[in-house]
């Protein structure tokens, strides 16, 4: 068999059918033609292989649809599937017309009816059904590719759905949350402006007081907001230095202690292992540790203790901070690292919601992972651990 020859599986228990059919391909003018001669559909499959991706040693199967081990229509679902590829034309005898047409209909390329057939004939139909198989496997592949274009521009359209419909809640609630401090700064505003001056100097000093923390409250929910917004779109720049972390640790422990004074808590800092310096984004830390030190004030009662420690190992830093505070329920505890999550024992501590899920795209930054460990009115403790990088 030759590259350019056309191989052609006959499968026949009729000897003299067989070798009518050698002859007929003998003839000088289609000298291109192989016939390879089994008796059975089980030689056939044989003959075929196992392995679909092999390319197949035929070109095309002729068969006889009554064999000794199947019967009519039963021998092509095995064939169709061991050689999808390979076209089939039935063989048939002049009464069994309308079995032959079902074949076709079921996935053969075409018919011949014996004692009709002729060198002419045969050979037309062979070459015919090659053509036209070839032609439907190229349609199928083109329909397969343009089938997933279509689930991969479907998906994409899903996600950029999600993804804008996540911004429009985004900026839904953050117009919401900046509605209040806003409507405190009116109504303070107001007071101030129809008092005719009865108000004492007290008041005064109150309302313009409630307009500074409205203010105040406002800026941080819009400087929350826009960082997660660059986070969201991946312009956050990690730029690594190396930091001594103790003197950072004990720089932002002393900014916090302000705060922290006013309630009379207690910071605990302590530092374990090898210090060394570490490679990491100042400013990206620099939110981690705040938030999970702000939130550990905020959330804890007065006079009580806030442990943070800081624990060098080979291949990571640790920051573990732990509180004594108002915990958070287990149930509740996988949201709050997405923007404007806030659990539902905060009462009325006020918070935006945003301060962890900047902490977690911080850690994120930096190749780490935080966990959380807490139980409602027990206390919580955050875990941050990030890579050394060398
Ligand atoms: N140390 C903590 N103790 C108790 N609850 C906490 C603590 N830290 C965070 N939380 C809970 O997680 C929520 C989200 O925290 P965060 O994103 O910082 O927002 P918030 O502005 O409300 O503090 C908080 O509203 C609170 O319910
Ligand atoms: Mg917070």
């Amino acid at each position: 068999m030759t590259s350019d020859s056309i191989n052609i599986l006959l499968i026949e228990d009729n000897l003299a059918e067989a070798r009518l059919l050698q002859e007929f391909l003998k003839d000088g003018s289609f000298k291109e033609f192989n016939l390879v001669h089994v008796k059975r559909l089980s030689e056939a499959l044989d003959a075929i292989g196992e392995n679909i991706s092999i390319p197949c040693l035929y070109n095309i199967i002729l068969l006889d649809l009554t064999l000794p081990d199947s019967q009519g229509l039963e021998s092509l679902k095995p064939l169709m599937a061991r050689a999808p590829c390979l076209p089939i034309v039935v063989l048939t005898n002049i009464n069994d017309e309308q079995l032959a047409i079902e074949a076709v209909r079921k996935g053969a390329q075409d018919y011949l009816v014996k004692r009709q057939i002729n060198s002419q004939l045969l050979v037309r139909s062979l070459r015919y059904a090659i053509e036209r198989k070839q032609y439907l496997e190229t349609l199928r592949a083109l329909n397969q590719s343009l089938k997933s274009r279509v689930e991969e521009r479907t998906a994409q359209l899903v996600e950029a759905k999600e993804v804008n419909q996540f911004k429009s809640e985004f900026v839904s609630i953050l117009s919401h949350d900046i509605r209040n401090p806003l409507n405190a700064i009116l109504l303070a505003a107001g007071f101030l402006k129809n008092s005719d001056d009865n108000l004492s100097d007290d008041k005064k000093l109150a309302h313009y007081q409630m307009i500074r923390s409205a203010i105040k409250s406002m800026s941080l929910l819009l400087d929350e907001a826009s960082f997660i917004g660059k986070a969201d779109s991946g312009n956050l720049n990690c730029e690594l230095i190396g930091i001594d972390l103790i003197d950072f640790c004990n720089a932002i422990v002393k900014e916090i202690r302000l705060t922290a004074s006013q309630k009379n808590i207690d910071i605990i800092f302590n530092f374990k292992g090898n210090s060394n310096e570490f490679l990491g984004d100042e400013k990206l830390l620099h939110h981690i540790l705040i938030n999970l030190l702000g939130n550990a004030v905020k959330y804890s009662p007065s006079n009580s203790q806030i442990i943070f420690d800081l624990i060098f190992q080979k291949l990571a830093i640790i920051f573990r901070i732990k509180d004594s505070g108002i915990g958070i329920p287990v149930t509740e505890q996988e949201q709050l690292f997405e923007p404007f999550h806030r659990a539902s024992n905060v009462g009325k501590i006020a918070g935006t919601g945003l301060g962890l899920a900047i902490v977690k795209k911080c850690v994120d930054a930096h190749g780490g992972e935080i966990t959380l460990q807490s139980q409602e009115g027990i206390g919580s403790t955050f875990t941050v651990t990030l890579p050394v990088i060398n």
